[in-house]
């Protein structure tokens, strides 16, 4: 038996230990395992090569992807999907392992249509918005870097008793943003799952001054607004200093933690003993702490939604 792996999408903290996983298992198991490099790019393209052991020596411990990623359009094209298929089956592979976020697994299961190929897709973002998992490899990686960010920033918020806008990555929803809130002790969090008012956002500021905090601190995921026409807005009705920092791509990288490095060993591991009897497409995903397995369109027909009971609590303890 042969497998490819690819990392497809924005990369994510833990996905090396996945691919040193996937084959690592494989080899164990006497199957050979083809790298693809650049994600669906590079499966269109056909830059794959073949791993052992030694291929993935070194590389627990590293952020970002050896094999490198993409944002493929390709893939969403009739050319492109044919493209990859036509590569697969001139590397003579069996089945295909994609690790990466909602748009990778679209991008499977499509080559799984096209292609008959048997698919597994490994939940690995730092956004951990899919669908059909509680968590995914890298999340709990980029929840500490901005928290450990957000408690530098607010020691300066202290000296100098300002408010400030930390802007955290989530294009299109909260959860990383969530998290951090929550983490970090955060006095608001804005998400773009909840709708709020800068008049709300004032008022609770005014709130936390009265109850002598000397700093402010509002997480806000990227898709929740502007940050800097909302401390603008802030500043002009208040009065008070307010400071916008993003944290941007350092969430994107560095050593994983340990918590995303076993994630990607139990799921890169299981992911290879599923492929060996697989015939259609399936996804792993976390549940009650146990990984479970599903349909791989699964994120395309759920939507993963927001705990709204820790948004609350998040609110409730910033009094
Ligand atoms: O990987 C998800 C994500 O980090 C989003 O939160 C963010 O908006 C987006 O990627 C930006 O990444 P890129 O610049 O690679 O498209």
């Amino acid at each position: 038996m042969r497998i490819a792996v690819a990392t497809t999408g924005g990369d994510a903290p833990g996905m090396n230990a996945c691919i040193r996983a996937v084959v690592r298992t494989a080899v164990g198991m006497g199957i050979d395992v083809i790298g693809v490099e650049e994600g669906f790019e590079g499966m269109i393209m056909g830059r794959m090569r073949k791993m052992d052991s030694r291929s993935v020596s070194g590389i627990i411990n590293r952020g970002g992807t050896i094999l490198r990623t993409s944002r493929s359009e390709g893939i969403r094209t009739r050319d492109g999907i044919e493209g990859a298929v036509k590569n697969l089956r001139r590397w003579r592979v069996d089945g295909l392992i994609v690790i990466g976020g909602e748009g990778s697994f679209r991008g499977g299961w499509d080559v799984h249509r096209a292609g008959r190929i048997p698919v597994v897709g490994i939940p690995a973002s730092i956004d951990n918005d899919i669908a059909g998992t509680e968590t995914t490899i890298g999340f709990d990686t980029a929840v500490n870097t901005a928290v450990e960010a957000i408690n530098k920033i607010r020691d300066t918020a202290f000296s100098h008793e300002r408010v400030f806008l930390v802007e955290v990555m989530g294009r299109t929803r909260g959860f990383l943003a969530l998290e951090v809130g929550l983490a970090s002790g955060a006095e608001m969090v804005l998400i773009p799952e909840v709708k709020y008012t800068v008049d709300e956002i004032v008022s609770r500021l005014k709130g936390g001054r009265r109850a002598g905090k000397k700093s402010i601190i509002i997480v806000m995921a990227e898709g929740a607004g502007s940050p800097d026409a909302i401390a603008e807005h802030i500043s002009d009705l208040t009065g008070y200093e307010v400071r916008v920092s993003r944290l941007g791509y350092i969430q994107r990288g560095g050593s994983p933690t340990a918590a995303s490095v076993r994630l990607a060993l139990l799921m890169g591991s299981r992911a290879v003993h599923l492929l060996r009897r697989l015939r259609g497409a399936r996804m792993l995903g976390v549940e009650a702490g146990k990984i479970v397995e599903r349909p791989l369109n699964y994120p395309m027909t759920h939507r993963k939604e927001i705990d709204m009971s820790l948004y609350e609590l998040a609110h409730s303890m910033s009094i």
